[in-house]
């Protein structure tokens, strides 16, 4: 059982002065673990609790499993040498012997879009059981608007240690935005929300951000509040991705370069420029647009008909992408169907090694449909097994007897990839650039067929 008291501002104060408030952290994967290893840097002594015995085993091997979030494995061989972090997954240990706990559980989406909470509700219903009193739990995880108030107060509040929020245990908020790959820079720049049952919390949850994070920290006046900023701020890159998607499609139509448009655009002070892709992808954007339209459903099946549209838009990308494939075949006299499709990328975004809902997924579906070969290459995931398919090793090889090429996630490696480079190795194949990054000039000059998405013909 722990020793600490949490009363109050001084209490708090004292312990971490003193280096002894003690944090746990529930759930230490891409956010939670750079979020465990900040706080044991900063002194406090921090333990990881996780469901996944084998990222547990691992951390406590000293292993860094992270490998594509730069400068967090030289604070990871320094916290675990010094004994301030160590993982577990005996939760029942852990809490009741932790003051401050965060919980930064994943909050994903199931089959049909609908949020699922399950990881939260099941930590919540676990919480009821083993806090102290005195403890102060702070939910970082993406939630909608009301899911503390409604939900997980009653299910912690529910359990036998006959907890009562703002009485004998204290909840708040703290979203995370960081940028998966740029956690370490982001960490010590983007400011964070706080939000919590009361203004009390509010303060002590701020005072021990302070102590790890040299961010600012804002205060919002409730849970609720701090989640729509979270929300709202990924729900316009989605909305705003969505109309440049959108641009794309006509100006490919009007023979208009819309990275042209974009360049020009963005001079005037009241722009702020999206680009447009081959579809939205990643563990937030997609499902935070969800979220939002989850909380507008209990009132109005077309409240936010606006994000729903934007969805729709985003997530019709992948079949543009194919589209223009098809049509770039036609040119040279080849049916998709008996083509060999080389994917250059498969992460959602750049430099990271993360697959989930990237559009390459649903690319590769549809390519499956039609019965198409397909080839994967990507730096992060070299000779192994993704979407059934296995992935090349070697881009040179890759790049060999293909009928089209496409760029679908603009990694470092590919930039300097130049189209009269691929097209040395094929037979005139077509290049369908989704990002604008291959030289357009050296595409001219080059014996292919090449499409830029919201670019039109070359
Ligand atoms: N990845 C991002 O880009 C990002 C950015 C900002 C916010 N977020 C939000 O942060 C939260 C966490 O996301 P993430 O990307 O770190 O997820 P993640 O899947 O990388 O990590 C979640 C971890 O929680 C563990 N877990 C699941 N159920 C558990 C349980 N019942 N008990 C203990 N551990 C459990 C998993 O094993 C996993 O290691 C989500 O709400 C997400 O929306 C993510």
């Amino acid at each position: 059982m722990k020793n600490n008291n949490l009363r109050n501002s001084e209490e708090l104060k004292q312990l971490l002065d003193s280096r002894n408030l003690k944090i746990c952290v529930i759930g230490i994967g891409r956010i939670g673990l750079p979020t465990a290893l900040s706080f044991a840097k900063s002194g406090l002594t921090t333990i990881g609790v996780d469901i996944n015995t084998d990222l547990v085993s691992m951390i406590n091997s000293n292993e860094y499993p992270l490998k594509d979030e730069p400068g967090y494995d030289v604070i990871f061989n320094k916290v675990i040498k010094n004994k301030k972090f160590h993982a577990s997954n005996k939760i029942e240990d852990v809490v009741p012997n932790s003051d401050v706990i965060l919980l930064s559980l994943p909050t994903p989406m199931d089959k049909n879009n609908i949020p699922d909470y399950s990881a939260l509700k099941s930590v919540g219903k676990q919480l009821g059981e083993l806090l102290e009193p005195n403890s102060i739990v702070v939910v970082e995880s993406t939630i909608e608007p009301g899911f503390v108030e409604n939900e997980l107060i009653k299910i912690i509040e529910d359990g036998t240690k006959q907890l009562i929020a703002g009485k004998n245990f204290s909840i708040g908020v703290c979203p995370e935005t960081a940028n998966p790959g740029e956690i370490m820079k982001d960490f010590t720049k983007l400011p964070r929300l706080v939000g919590a049952i009361d203004e009390k919390t509010t303060q002590m949850i701020m005072e021990i951000y302070k102590h790890t994070f040299p961010v600012e920290l804002i205060p919002m006046s409730n849970c609720k509040t701090a989640n729509a900023v979270k929300l709202t701020t990924n729900v316009f890159r989605d909305l705003n991705i969505a109309f440049v998607n959108q641009l794309a499609l006509l100006f490919e139509k009007l023979g208009i370069d819309i990275s042209q448009v974009l360049e020009a655009a963005k001079r005037k002070y009241n722009f702020q420029v999206h680009y447009p892709g081959p579809g939205v992808g990643g563990p937030c954007l997609p499902v935070n647009s969800y979220q939002m339209l989850n909380s507008a459903k209990q009132f109005d099946d077309n409240m936010l008909s606006l994000v729903r549209i934007a969805r729709e838009v985003n997530e019709s990308m992948p079949n543009h992408v194919v589209d223009l494939i098809i049509n770039g075949l036609k040119e040279v006299n080849k049916q998709i169907s008996t083509s060999t499709i080389l994917l250059l990328g498969i992460s959602y975004k750049p430099e990271i090694k993360d697959i989930q809902l990237a559009p390459s997924e649903k690319i590769i579906e549809k390519l499956k449909e039609y019965g198409a070969n397909i080839k994967i290459y990507d730096p992060f995931y070299k000779s192994t097994n993704v979407f059934e398919i296995e992935t090349e090793n070697n881009i040179e090889q890759a790049l060999s007897n293909i009928d089209s090429v496409v760029l679908v996630t603009a990694h470092k490696e590919f930039h300097d990839l130049t189209p009269s480079f691929i097209a040395s190795k094929s037979e005139m194949p077509v290049v369908i650039d989704t990002q604008g990054i291959f030289n357009q000039d050296d595409a001219k000059k080059s014996k292919l067929i090449f499409r830029v998405l919201g670019s039109g013909k070359f």
